[in-house]
């Protein structure tokens, strides 16, 4: 296994040290090794160097790693954002990281805003399109800055990535609750939404097995407050995605509990936490690690390290409930004290843990 660490900006740095800390508690535990190169990219090179994503280091981690895991970009002295830009949409785009997964599961009922909620309640899957959509950046401004100003985006969907989503998120429902919703606005943007539809329509035969239906994202909002348990797999175009994602982490914790997979089956992946570089806490020591850690057990799963996904997924929901945790969860530890805790927590020779 190789993996190339992108720490970045802020709490990037801080979280993904916390999370490499994890790894290797989970490698000597599990008995499995990696190799590693940490990347010297974000805000500092950039008002250093002039750099943002040099070819040269696209090409290395296109073709030599197996998956990143990656921090957060973003930092105050560079307000364009423009190295965070270049180097995550970059990575994103070039790689064509069709899929982004977002896990979604309520480990700890006193993090959800809901009354009576219950372990397990919520626990769903948000697969968001990653590429295209309104986030293409076709369209512009014209007359800018006048009273006759015009603005337009266009919102792309393409056959081919209506079926690559909906395809790997049938597989997904499959190894689920075999439930999936498509959450769309095809009522109002016809061609684009409608799209979808027609994807979902099709695909939908092949996997009978699976029960699939459309549901307008805006009624989805809705539902997924008042009846978070019809939830399994929930797919959406890169807009819709992104709104419902939030929602949804929301419910079970916030950003600190929120990890996400960008992959392209078949090409190096990309793992990284929700939040962002959160430059108002960074070098405090305060940053909650769990997403990151979170993050790194979804790339240990795709890599084939199951049982050792299981046990840091495990040993973070006992953090949070044992409020071994930051003070954005209720607890008293620092950034480096979680990852030890959950370090130490991770016991190989324990009967397996519950998902
Ligand atoms: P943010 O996610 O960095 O922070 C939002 C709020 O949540 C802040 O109050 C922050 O302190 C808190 N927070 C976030 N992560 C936390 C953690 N792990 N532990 C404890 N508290 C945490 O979003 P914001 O403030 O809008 O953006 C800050 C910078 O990060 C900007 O430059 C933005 O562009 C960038 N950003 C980068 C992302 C990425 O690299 N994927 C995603 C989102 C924002
Ligand atoms: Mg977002």
């Amino acid at each position: 296994m190789r993996i190339a660490f992108l720490p970045g900006d802020g709490i990037g740095t801080e979280v993904i040290r916390a999370a490499v800390k994890v790894l290797d508690s989970a490698g000597a535990g599990f008995g499995f090794s990696y190799t590693s190169e940490w990347f010297d990219l974000g805000a500092e090179r950039y008002l250093r160097t002039g750099e943002t994503m040099p070819d040269r280091e696209f090409e290395h981690l296109r073709d030599g790693f197996d998956c990143i895991l990656l921090g957060a970009f973003g930092d105050p002295r560079v307000p364009s954002n423009i190295h965070a830009k270049d180097i995550l949409l970059g990575l994103r785009q070039r790689l064509d990281l069709y899929v982004n997964l977002r896990p979604v599961r309520l480990v700890d009922p006193r993090l959800c805003p809901l009354r009576d909620a219950e372990v397990g309640m919520i626990d769903m899957a948000i697969v968001r399109e990653n590429t295209e959509s309104v986030y293409v950046g076709i369209g512009g401004r014209f007359k800018p800055g006048t009273a006759d100003e015009v603005a337009q985006n266009v919102m792309l969907s393409t056959r081919k990535g209506c079926d690559r989503l909906l395809r790997y998120a049938f597989d997904l429902a499959r190894e689920r609750r075999g439930r999936l919703v498509l959450c769309d606005k095809a009522n109002a943007i016809e061609a684009a939404h409608g799209l979808w539809r027609v994807a979902l329509r099709d695909l939908a035969r092949q996997y009978p097995d699976v029960t699939a239906t459309a549901l307008y994202a805006d009624v989805a909002a809705m539902r997924m407050v008042t009846h978070p348990r019809e939830f399994d797999v929930v797919v959406g175009d890169n807009m819709i995605g992104d709104i419902l994602s939030d929602l949804a982490a929301a419910l079970v914790g916030g950003l600190g509990l929120a990890p996400s997979a960008s992959t392209h089956p078949g090409r190096v992946s990309l793992y990284e936490p929700v939040h962002g570089s959160a430059p108002d806490i960074a070098g405090k020591g305060v940053a909650n690690p769990l997403a990151a850690i979170l993050s790194l057990a979804m790339l240990l799963r795709d890599q084939g390290h199951a049982r050792a996904a299981a046990e840091i997924d495990a040993a973070c929901a006992a953090a949070v409930v044992e409020r071994a945790c930051t003070p954005d969860l209720g607890g008293g530890l620092s950034t480096d004290e979680v990852a030890s805790w959950v370090a130490a927590r991770i016991r190989p020779g324990a009967p397996q843990s519950q998902r």
